[in-house]
């Protein structure tokens, strides 16, 4: 299993504070954000991950993360030239993630569950993680039965179907990056994540299983408050960087 944090996009929603640097290297209590990414993957035995950074900030993430080995990993850095969608992730890393399964994680959103056991039995096909959420619309969105199983998947949608958002940390094996290049931009210009959870659940490959404890993507400024307090009072002490 090798890793990716994408961690580019210009964090408009963020600013001024992402005039000085990306998003993901803001605090979160005593450590940049994207450390809680980062946590989530090492914990997982994770050896060799991609961090996929906007060009502008790629000198900022070199300063802060070097080569790895001081986390005992190898960090592999690709730059994503304008951020056209989360799938392009896969296609900016098909030499990196070449015939391995693959763990992709959004360097703004933060964990509370440790998701190793997921990690390290994974064997094929696509797996996604949902919590329930009272703002579904903000997110991608998941509908199942009482077995999981999905039965449908819409990106911010605007008419109500489910109140579990799908979190982002996704893991797929190596066709994902075959499934990524055959996208089509979408009406908003990008390629869509969920059209590759799409892909996994017409083949009956997709698992969606739920996270337990918090989780928040930091990307606005009432939820990166929201992380600076749950990293203070819950996630100190999980952490192993
Ligand atoms: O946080 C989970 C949600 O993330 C999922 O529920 C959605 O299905 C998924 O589309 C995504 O929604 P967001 O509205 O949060 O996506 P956003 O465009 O804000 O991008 C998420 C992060 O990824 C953000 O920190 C910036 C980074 N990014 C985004 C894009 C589109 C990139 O590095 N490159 C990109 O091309």
């Amino acid at each position: 299993m090798r890793g990716i944090i994408l961690s580019g996009g210009a964090g408009t929603r963020l600013r001024p504070l992402t005039k000085i640097t990306s998003k993901q290297l803001l605090p979160v209590y005593n450590k940049p954000m994207i450390y809680y990414p980062l946590n989530t993957l090492l914990k997982a035995g994770i050896k060799e991950i991609l961090i996929i950074v906007a060009p502008e900030r790629a000198g900022d993430y070199l300063n802060l993360l070097g080569s790895g080995s001081r986390f005992g990993v190898k960090f592999t850095y690709e730059i994503q030239d304008e951020p056209k969608g989360l799938p392009e992730a896969f296609i900016i890393g098909e030499n990196f993630i070449d015939r391995e399964n693959i763990t992709m994680i959004l360097g703004d959103n933060i964990f509370e569950d440790d998701f190793s056991a997921d990690i390290k039995n994974f064997k094929s096909g696509g797996k996604i993680f949902v919590k329930k959420v009272s703002d579904p619309e903000r997110s991608g969105v998941v509908k199942f039965d009482q077995r999981m199983k999905a039965l449908e998947i819409v990106e911010k949608p605007k008419k109500w179907i489910s109140d579990y958002a799908i979190v982002g940390l996704y893991i797929y094996d190596h066709r994902v990056v075959e499934i990524a290049k055959n996208l089509k931009l979408s009406d908003r210009g990008e390629l869509e994540i969920i059209d590759l959870h799409n892909w996994y659940l017409a083949k009956a490959e997709l698992e969606v299983a739920m996270v337990n404890g918090d989780w928040l993507d930091a990307g606005t400024f009432d939820s990166l408050l929201e992380a600076q307090n749950l990293a203070k009072q819950k996630l100190q002490e999980k952490l192993i960087i």
